[in-house]
């Protein structure tokens, strides 16, 4: 096997280091954020560090890089206090990864890809049209993790849209029949395909 220590860590090639560093975290969720600017202009990036915090109240978190380059996403989400989470699916992989390229904030992403903005009720930002999985989210808190100057973004769900195929009885939204993507690393995607699902589990008996 490799093995890398940490000195050996510090010492890699950068690009080689942020995908080495970036994959070994496992498998991400892929995920496009959905925000509009107090100009009404609309955002949305592509962000794989959204996690599940908690269910009562429910409650994700996503990492927010270093603001010292402009972060529109995050400019949004303080100015209006919501944003909306997308999961990224098959057919939209190519366009969702456009997102990450730096366009100025009053350009909307929405507007240089082929994803096309969903408003839906009375919530003002804007949805991935198509995405099968869509939630509308209210900024709840920012924590700062000083040691390497990024945050954890907390937010509560307000809506949670399924498409029906992939709800099932129990509860549990089934990704693969909506060819959710997952991210390795920094810009590879992969379908993962349902494999089991499992029963609660209890301690064994120990005589
Ligand atoms: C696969 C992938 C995952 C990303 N995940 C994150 C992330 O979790 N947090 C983050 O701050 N930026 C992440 N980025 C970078 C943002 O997509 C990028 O900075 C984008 O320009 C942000 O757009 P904005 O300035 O409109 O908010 C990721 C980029 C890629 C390609």
């Amino acid at each position: 096997m490799a093995l890398y220590k940490r000195e050996d860590i510090d010492n890699l090639e950068k690009i080689f280091k942020i995908n080495l560093i970036n994959s070994c975290s496992g498998f991400k969720s892929a995920n496009l954020l959905g925000s509009i600017s107090k100009e009404g202009v609309s955002n949305v990036a592509v962000f794989s560090s959204v996690i599940h915090l908690g269910s009562n109240p429910p409650t994700l978190g996503f990492i927010l890089r270093p603001t010292t380059v402009p972060r529109d996403t995050y400019k949004n989400i303080k100015e209006s206090g919501i944003f909306t989470i997308n999961h990224i699916f098959k057919e939209i992989i190519e366009e969702a990864h456009h997102t990450s390229a730096k366009y100025p904030e009053n350009v909307s992403e929405f507007d240089v890809t082929n994803l096309e903005e969903e408003f839906k009720g009375d919530f003002k930002a804007p949805f991935v049209m198509g995405s099968p999985v869509q939630m509308s989210m209210k900024f709840i808190e920012e924590i700062p993790v000083p040691s390497n100057n990024v945050m954890l973004i907390v937010a509560q769900i307000e809506e949670l849209y399924i498409q029906d195929a992939l709800l099932q009885k129990d509860g549990l939204i089934n990704l693969s029949i909506g060819k959710v993507a997952a991210i390795n690393g920094l810009d590879t995607y992969a379908i993962p395909t349902f494999k089991k699902q499992l029963s609660y589990q209890r301690p064994k008996k120990i005589n």
